[in-house]
């Protein structure tokens, strides 16, 4: 079993990440979850990965709220794809029954890596200012990291040009993360791009017919619409959910041992990854970069997870 703690703004995909992970705690434990200013502020952030929780009745694990703004830039919020709320389409109650623990993020992760007797692996899916801050906070606690498996960046951009959101809204953390020698996993747009949630999707998983099968077709006929009107797409690619994929099933994907750089200057490409694909810097690697995704593999493991949540 793999120890994780997931670091997110919950966000759809998020959301979907985690209803993945709960489902296949068989493969995965999950020690923390943390929460980051990304999609929406940090405290909004916050509700709706305790609501989350609620949905699918994850009770034990605690919740911590992270840093409410990157360590160099003001904040920038994605509210024009997940809305208001930052997790907009389902109807959700205001208030959380699960409480945040009072521990900032950072501390929790710390803590929790400190105590742990193996290696954890940090799943990453928002921007990535808490884990930068622990490891500024303290380095040598890079040694009890197995991994960081993230999504964010990609050959192309999706906030400008060349950026990706969770890479622009804090590329110098970014930075710090991609340069700690900790073993990178990067599901970047050219992978997550493959996973696109259309209508077909959506009517596979409203067959599932329990709760957490309809919270997702209501949070997917939101994020499906954002995608079509922004970005002219058949479906909204389910990113952050790409990262608990390939920690169940590590077969899904392809990857290319590859040197990564974060931009953190340039006026048109700040925040962009520049992925060295053909090793023209000669550099050594330091990010496995997921290119390619077995789809028919991705969907089936979602409806199975979501199946797996039988009402009584
Ligand atoms: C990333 O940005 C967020 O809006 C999503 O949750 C995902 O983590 C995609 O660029
Ligand atoms: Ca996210």
């Amino acid at each position: 079993k793999r120890n994780i703690i997931m670091d997110c703004d919950p966000g759809h995909d998020d959301a979907i990440a985690m209803i993945l992970a709960v489902a296949n705690q068989n493969t995965l434990s999950i020690e923390a979850i943390t929460t980051v200013g990304g999609n929406v502020d940090v405290e909004k952030n916050t509700l709706n990965a305790l609501k989350v929780c609620d949905i699918i009745q994850l009770n034990d694990v605690p919740v911590a709220k992270g840093a409410e703004r990157p360590l160099v830039k003001d904040i920038v919020v994605a509210e024009s794809i997940h809305g208001e709320s930052g997790l907009e389409g389902p109807n959700l109650p205001d208030v959380p029954t699960k409480q945040a623990e009072s521990v900032h993020a950072v501390d929790l992760i710390s803590d929790k890596l400190h105590k742990s007797n193996g290696p954890m692996t940090i799943v990453a899916t928002g921007p990535l200012t808490n884990v930068a801050m622990v490891l500024i906070k303290e380095p040598e606690l890079k040694h009890k990291i197995k991994e960081i498996v993230l999504m964010g960046g990609g050959t192309f951009g999706n906030w400008t040009p060349a950026a990706e959101f969770n890479f622009y809204v804090d590329a110098e953390a970014a930075h710090v993360v991609f340069n700690s020698g900790i073993p990178i996993r990067m599901f970047g747009l050219d992978v997550t791009h493959q996973v696109q949630a259309t209508d077909q999707v959506i009517s596979r998983i409203s067959n599932i017919d329990n709760h957490v099968s309809e919270f997702i077709v209501e949070l997917l006929r939101f994020f499906n619409k954002t995608y079509q009107d922004v970005f002219h797409f058949d479906g909204a690619p389910i990113h952050d959910a790409c990262t608990i994929a390939y920690l169940i099933d590590p077969a899904m994907f392809k990857f290319k041992h590859v040197h990564v750089d974060i931009e953190t200057k340039g006026e048109h490409t700040y925040g962009m990854t520049a992925v060295d694909r053909l090793g023209v810097t000669g550099k050594e690697p330091n990010v496995y970069f997921a290119y390619e995704a077995d789809t028919t593999k991705f969907w089936d493991l979602l409806e199975r997870s979501i199946a797996f949540y039988s009402d009584k």
